[in-house]
């Protein structure tokens, strides 16, 4: 899958200026990694399950255990699998003049286990599991998050402080953003020069909102995808590609 010339010259001229870059990512950065992403047709999670009946409060009330067994599943997916070239890459394009910040939509920890350090959850993460009723984060003992070998229900354990069901500290449907996360996230894609749209359907909000953030402060819009997600802006540049090849080009050009 070739790139236009014209616009991997743009990118690479628009990252070799830049000083502040942020990398906007989704699941696709990770599917390279093994981790299914939402949408994709057939393997994305969401043509298996219906994403409300798995991603809402009402639906961990009426079923904590089928809820806390799905997330103990895919936390037990997240460790198997490793950060590819496109997460040591996105490190790759820091430099002592360009400072690099991710936001994320993901909720797997594959860019902190590649090394990034400033990487903003914009939908929490799966790492600190956090009380349903009192929010506080709780540190469980590793028995407390082994998924049963056969996957499936597994009663949620309680917090040790009000007796609530732990809940994995991620947005769910119809949640709000973290207020910090999103506050940061928005403040850096305002002050960016680039901003890099890696893997992302672009459909999910207010996350979707970022790339015309981007734009909108005169920045340069670089998506990174499979499949044409341009929003046919003149600052956008769409390199159609997988995340691994593509970045590991970028930082090898830049
Ligand atoms: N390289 C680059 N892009 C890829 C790759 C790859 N190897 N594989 C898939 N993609 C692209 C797909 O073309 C698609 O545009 O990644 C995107 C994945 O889109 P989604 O599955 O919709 O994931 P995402 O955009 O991260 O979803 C946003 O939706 O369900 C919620 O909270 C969940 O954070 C998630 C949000």
């Amino acid at each position: 899958m070739m790139n236009s010339q014209p616009n991997l010259e743009r990118a690479v001229e628009a990252l070799r200026a830049c000083l502040e870059l942020v990398v906007f990512t989704g699941a696709g950065i990770s599917a390279e990694s093994g981790i299914a992403t939402y949408r994709d047709k057939l393997t994305g999670l969401w043509a298996q399950y219906q994403p409300e009946a798995l991603e809402t409060a009402k639906t961990f009330k009426e079923n904590p255990a089928l809820i806390w067994g799905w997330y103990l599943w895919r936390r037990a997916q997240f460790a198997r699998a490793e950060p590819n070239a496109a997460h040591f890459a996105i490190n790759r394009l820091a430099s002592p003049t360009r400072k690099v910040a991710i936001v994320t939509q993901n909720i797997d920890d594959l860019h902190e286990r590649s090394g990034s350090l400033d990487v903003i959850h914009l939908h929490g993460s799966l790492t600190t599991p956090k009380c349903f009723a009192c929010h506080r984060p709780a540190d469980l003992t590793a028995e407390q998050l082994v998924t049963p070998p056969t996957g499936g229900p597994v009663e949620p354990p309680r917090c040790k402080r009000c007796n609530g069901k732990m809940r994995p500290a991620i947005v769910w449907y119809g949640e709000d953003l973290p207020h910090g996360a999103w506050k940061s996230a928005s403040s850096k894609v305002k002050a960016c020069d680039v901003l890099i749209s890696v893997g992302t359907s672009g459909v999910v909000m207010p996350a979707a909102e970022l790339p015309k953030i981007a734009l909108s402060s005169g920045a340069t819009v670089i998506h990174v995808n499979t499949q044409d997600v341009a929003l046919g802006e003149p600052n956008e540049l769409l390199l159609l590609g997988r995340a691994t090849e593509t970045l590991s080009m970028l930082a090898n050009l830049i």
